[in-house]
Formats: structure tokens, C-alpha cells, sequence
């Protein structure tokens, strides 16, 4: 069986990519790895843990170490890295953590991967996940392309700006054959509450104010999680080594626009007034070094493989509405614990 590792396969897009990966290749043997931090849940594979060509690794890929260990025993021919730490609030009260996992963690896997293969390249393939917050900000105008140059602003994206360049380099100067793709915000099912969309349906539920950065006027390109998925699958498979790939949804909202359409559909799931949730909308001191516009040109993705979102936001909105609000247990599970301290340290002064 063709030995595949996923990292990070324990968090919202890492668990979409297991399962796709998981149930559309019974032939190949997927090693998930991940450590579990408050963003990783099991629970969201449940589904599919029981199968026989899925194996849970809890490991820290900060540990080189046993990066390289489980290389030497496991012998893997694709790595899909999506582990790291992601948001990017987090990443300006603490970015240590951030270079730690996102920038050493990536050497670590690149170093283990390299030390394997060994020169063997042919079947190999060390696919990077990554971000267009790498790009910096636009203005009113204008797309990320992949030849854009990187100008990132926040720990976070200065530290997957960093990430990318390591997998680049390692391609360039020891050959080792890598795919970098940068995708814009996804939504979609098992997101934690910490981003925009599923903090904003949790705080609606609780009926608990809706912290809005600065005007609300930033933009972001937002595609559905599971097309996500889907293009890594095709580029994992079809992609030329040594290429970067951009995948965006070609679906720009303010926050503003985006979080009243939010209010409006979760009223109506609740039962609730027109209107009802718009009143917890709370304007708050901007995020630092918030970027205003993210819009990426998908162009190539679409003109290579045929690949489009296959969506519509609202469609895709109500879908993750609608999930969230049917597994109440899982908002409850992942809000418990430490999830209170950090809300309170974000949002409890303001
Ligand atoms: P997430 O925070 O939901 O999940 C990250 C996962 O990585 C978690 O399961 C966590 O336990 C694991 N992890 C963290 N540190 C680790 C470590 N040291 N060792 C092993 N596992 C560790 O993140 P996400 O939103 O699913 O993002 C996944 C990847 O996609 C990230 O690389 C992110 O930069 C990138 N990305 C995210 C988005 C988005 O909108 N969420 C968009 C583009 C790219
Ligand atoms: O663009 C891709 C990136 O999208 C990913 O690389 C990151 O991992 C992911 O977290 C996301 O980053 P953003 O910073 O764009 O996502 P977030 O959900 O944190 O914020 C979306 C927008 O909403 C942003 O303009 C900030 C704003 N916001 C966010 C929160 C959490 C608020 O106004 N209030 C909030 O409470």
C-alpha cells in the first residue's frame, strides 16, 4: 500500500482532507499526525477512524527527532503538511510558538523527508499547505497570483511566508520534490470557534455580542471547505513538482455584509425575528496589522484541472449553519476548558 502521511489531520481542513483521502483511495494507507493541540479533535473523524487503511500518529512535529524516526519505520512516499498553528489572533499575543510549529516543525518534516528519500525521488512528493495571507494585503483592487511577491504582516503570516520559502529552497537546492498551494479563508463544518464564522454562530446561539474588528469594512475570499479539499486532492495527484498552485473561492465579502447575512440565516434556523442577532453586532478595537483585502486569482487551478468551487456562498453558509447548530456537542466539547480563558483574555475587556 502507497504510505501517505497527513499532518494536522486532526484539525478543520486536515480532518476534511483525511476523510476525502481516506474514503476515495482504499488503496493507500493514510497516517494521520497531529498533536492534538486545543485545535485538534479526533472527534471530527469519527466517521472514519474504524477504517482499515487510516492510522492515528500523536506526535509534535517540532520534535525532529521523531520526524525522523517515524520516516525510517513508516517509509512514507507523500507527506500532506497542514499542521500548524493558525489563527492569527493567537499569533500576536504569541508568536514564539508560531515560528516554533510553523517554521521549525516544517524543517523538521522537510529534513526527515529529504533524509529518506535519499536522492530516490521518483513517487515522491512533499505537498505544503499554505496561505494567501503569505501575499500581504490589496487594496480596492487586484488578485493574489502565484507570482505575486510576499509581503506578509501578521506572526502568522510571517511565519507560513517563512515555511513556504523553506519547501521551496529544499526543492531548488537538494531536488526534493515539493507542491506549494495557497488557499484563501475556508469555512465549512469542525472550524473552531475562535475564527469568524463559527465564533459568530456560537455567540449568536448564546445570544453574546458579535466582535467585529475596527468598521467591519476588511474583506476576505471565502470558499467551502470540502472544494478545499477537493483541489488538494488534484493537485496532491496531478500537479507538476516545483509549482505553486493558488485555490480561492472568486467570492469576496466584507466582514460586515458577511457577518449580517450570518445573523439573518441563523435567525431563521432559530426561529428567531428578522433582525433578532444584528443587535449583538459590537464594533471593537481593530486587530493589529489587519490586513484589508484578500483576493486570490484562481485562474491557473481552473485552467490546469477544471477545478472550480462547486458552492454558492449562501448555499455553502447555510450547509455550515446548519451543521453547527445540529452538533451542539461538539460546540459545547471544544468550548469547554481552556477555550474560556482564551475568550476572556480576547474579548472579555472589551
Ligand atoms: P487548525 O488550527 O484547525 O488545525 C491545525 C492542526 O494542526 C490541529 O489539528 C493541531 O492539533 C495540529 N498541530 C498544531 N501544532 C502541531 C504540532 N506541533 N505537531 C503536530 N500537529 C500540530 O488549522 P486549519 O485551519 O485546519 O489549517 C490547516 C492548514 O491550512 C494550516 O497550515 C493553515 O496555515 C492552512 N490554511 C488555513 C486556511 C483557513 O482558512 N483555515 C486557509 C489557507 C491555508
Ligand atoms: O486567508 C486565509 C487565512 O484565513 C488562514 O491562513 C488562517 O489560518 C485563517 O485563520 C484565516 O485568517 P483570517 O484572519 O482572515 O480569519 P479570521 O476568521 O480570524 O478573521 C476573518 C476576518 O474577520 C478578519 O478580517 C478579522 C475579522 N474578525 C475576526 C474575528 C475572530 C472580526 O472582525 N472579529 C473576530 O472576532
Amino acid at each position: 500500500m502507497k504510505k501517505i502521511l497527513i499532518t494536522g489531520g486532526a484539525g478543520f481542513i486536515g480532518s476534511h482532507v483525511v476523510r476525502l483521502f481516506v474514503n476515495k483511495y482504499p488503496d493507500y494507507m493514510i497516517y494521520n499526525l497531529d498533536k492534538l493541540t486545543y485545535a485538534g479533535n479526533l472527534e471530527n473523524l469519527k466517521d472514519i477512524d474504524k477504517k482499515p487503511n487510516y492510522k492515528f500518529v500523536l506526535s509534535d512535529i517540532k520534535n525532529g527527532e521523531s520526524m525522523l524516526e517515524l520516516f525510517k519505520k513508516e517509509q512514507f512516499e507523500g507527506v500532506i503538511h497542514l499542521a500548524a498553528e493558525s489563527h492569527v489572533d493567537r499569533s500576536i499575543s504569541h508568536p514564539t510558538e508560531f515560528v516554533m510549529t510553523n517554521v521549525i516543525g516544517t524543517v523538521n518534516l522537510l529534513n526527515a523527508a529529504k533524509f529518506i528519500w535519499n536522492g530516490n525521488w521518483e513517487g515522491k512528493l512533499f505537498y505544503h499547505v499554505s496561505t494567501d495571507e503569505v501575499y500581504g494585503t490589496l487594496g480596492k483592487t487586484g488578485f493574489f497570483t502565484e507570482e505575486t511577491a510576499y509581503d506578509p504582516h501578521s506572526p502568522y503570516s510571517a511565519s507560513k511566508a517563512s515555511s513556504d520559502h523553506f519547501v521551496r529552497a529544499y526543492h531548488d537546492t537538494y531536488g526534493l520534490p515539493s507542491i506549494v498551494s495557497n488557499c484563501s479563508n475556508n469555512y465549512g463544518p469542525n472550524q473552531f470557534p475562535e475564527k469568524l464564522i463559527p465564533l459568530f454562530i456560537n455567540n449568536i446561539c448564546h445570544n453574546k455580542p458579535l466582535p467585529v474588528y475596527g468598521k467591519g469594512y476588511n474583506v476576505r475570499d471565502w470558499l467551502y471547505v470540502v472544494d478545499h479539499a477537493a483541489a488538494i486532492d488534484l493537485i496532491y495527484h496531478t500537479g507538476n513538482k516545483g509549482e505553486t498552485f493558488n485555490i480561492g473561492g472568486n467570492n469576496e465579502w466584507r466582514n460586515i455584509d458577511l457577518i449580517k447575512l450570518l445573523c439573518k440565516i441563523t435567525d431563521k434556523k432559530l426561529g428567531r425575528e428578522p433582525h433578532t442577532s444584528e443587535k449583538l453586532i459590537t464594533y471593537v478595537t481593530d486587530r493589529a496589522g489587519h490586513d484589508l483585502r484578500y483576493a486570490i486569482d484562481s485562474f491557473k487551478l481552473q485552467k490546469e484541472f477544471g477545478w472550480k468551487p462547486s458552492l454558492r456562498f449562501e448555499e455553502g453558509l447555510e450547509k455550515t449553519v446548519k451543521w453547527y447548530l445540529n452538533n451542539q456537542g461538539w460546540l459545547n466539547n471544544v468550548t469547554s476548558g481552556n477555550y474560556q480563558k482564551y475568550y476572556q483574555e480576547m474579548y472579555g475587556n472589551r
